[in-house]
């Protein structure tokens, strides 16, 4: 497909009012996504879990204006309050998705929206947010035209949720969403995510992210700041060759389960997005202190437990702690005993493998 076909043609409905509202998950990239073009085109494909406790959710009330506005008409709302900081946000997103919905100038929406996580915990709200916002805008569409198919709206909602943050594309569906052109992976492609389409595993159907909260503090570098880095990077194309290579390499992993082979990808992955940002100019350390104490007591539990727990990083402090659910008591043991002392305030968040966005 390419982005001419998600320019709809004569809709079918008109629709004066209504409210939809999605709930949409967070995602965590075993293959990450670092270094883009414009319009969130990625500089090489991902994958990742799609998370089910950490979601956002969003609800659309909308109402026909009398004639379409030169501008887009829409309040904001966050965890019940106005927002006024977010809505240049949300303006650069109906702009670039204007295009694909031309329906936005014609309707007044009030948006509102909250998330199932502590604002200020350092986890990106962005993917689940952008993929929420685009769900209910799609489902505006689809009460315009009844007709379209189950696939077409997934793939459309992904495609616009991307035009607002990459990741988000990969937040509209579960369990395992892959995204970027790949040789190896059909039906693969740049413009928005796609399930999986291999075989998977078992164990990997609930596998376990206890978020452990390093530092809730804001970003110290955007993510848009650091795709652009890799613009000039030196070790770019490296890079993402290699993220081509574990891409495939998973292909067998997941099909057999292979626990210990997943580990190394997965934690390469992670310190790798890491070393893109430790040696970009500028460069970032975003890792703290408290980052690498609970990597070394991963490795060293790991090793004495003979458990497959292991860990991925986003572009911050917090840890994402992977591992297979038969192995919770264990590991929820071990967090509590000599992980959260590592946490700010303690805190950290149980999630788990989940299954997509869902209509409320
Ligand atoms: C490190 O999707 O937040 O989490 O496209 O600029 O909105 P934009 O970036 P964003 O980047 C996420 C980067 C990452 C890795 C990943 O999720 O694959």
């Amino acid at each position: 497909m390419t982005e001419k076909d998600f320019i709809p043609v004569a809709y079918t409905n008109d629709k004066a009012t209504g409210v939809v509202s999605y709930k949409s998950p967070s995602n965590i990239a075993l293959v990450k996504y670092w270094g883009k073009k414009d319009h969130q085109i990625p500089a090489n494909p991902s994958i990742s879990f799609t998370l089910d406790h950490c979601a956002t959710t969003t609800e659309v009330a909308y109402t026909k204006l009398e004639q379409a506005a030169s501008d887009f008409s829409f309040d904001l709302f966050f965890e019940g309050k106005s927002k006024e900081d977010f809505k240049p946000k949300i303006k650069t997103f109906l702009n670039r998705i204007e295009g694909y919905l031309p329906f936005l100038k014609s309707y007044h929406f009030i948006i509102r929206t909250s998330n199932s996580f502590p604002h200020s915990s350092g986890i990106a709200s962005s993917a689940s947010g952008m993929s929420a916002l685009a769900l209910c805008l799609m489902e505006l569409e689809r009460e315009l035209n009844p007709g379209m198919t189950a696939e077409y709206f997934n793939k459309k909602a992904s495609f616009l949720a991307r035009l607002g943050s990459g990741s988000a594309c990969r937040s509209i569906e579960g369990d395992i969403i892959q995204w970027g052109s790949h040789e190896e992976t059909q039906g693969s492609s740049d413009l928005y995510g796609i399930k999986y389409p291999y075989k998977v595993h078992e164990v990997f159907k609930d596998f376990q992210d206890t978020i452990l909260l390093v530092d809730k503090g804001q970003k110290q570098v955007s993510s848009s700041v650091g795709h652009n880095l890799m613009h000039e990077h030196p070790f770019a194309s490296q890079r993402f060759a290699q993220a081509h290579e574990n891409l495939f390499k998973l292909q067998s992993v997941f099909e057999e389960g292979n626990l210990s082979e997943f580990i190394k990808i997965v934690e390469s992955e992670a310190l790798t997005l890491h070393a893109m940002m430790m040696t970009s100019m500028p460069y970032f350390i975003l890792m703290k202190p408290n980052t690498l104490e609970i990597i070394n007591k991963i490795w060293a539990f790991r090793e004495a437990s003979n458990t497959h727990i292991c860990f991925t990083l986003d572009a911050g402090a917090n840890v994402h702690v992977l591992y297979p659910a038969n192995e919770k008591d264990l590991v929820i043991q071990f967090i509590k005993d000599e992980l959260v002392a590592y946490c700010e305030n303690g805190q950290y968040i149980c999630d788990k493998i989940g299954y997509g966005a869902r209509k409320l």
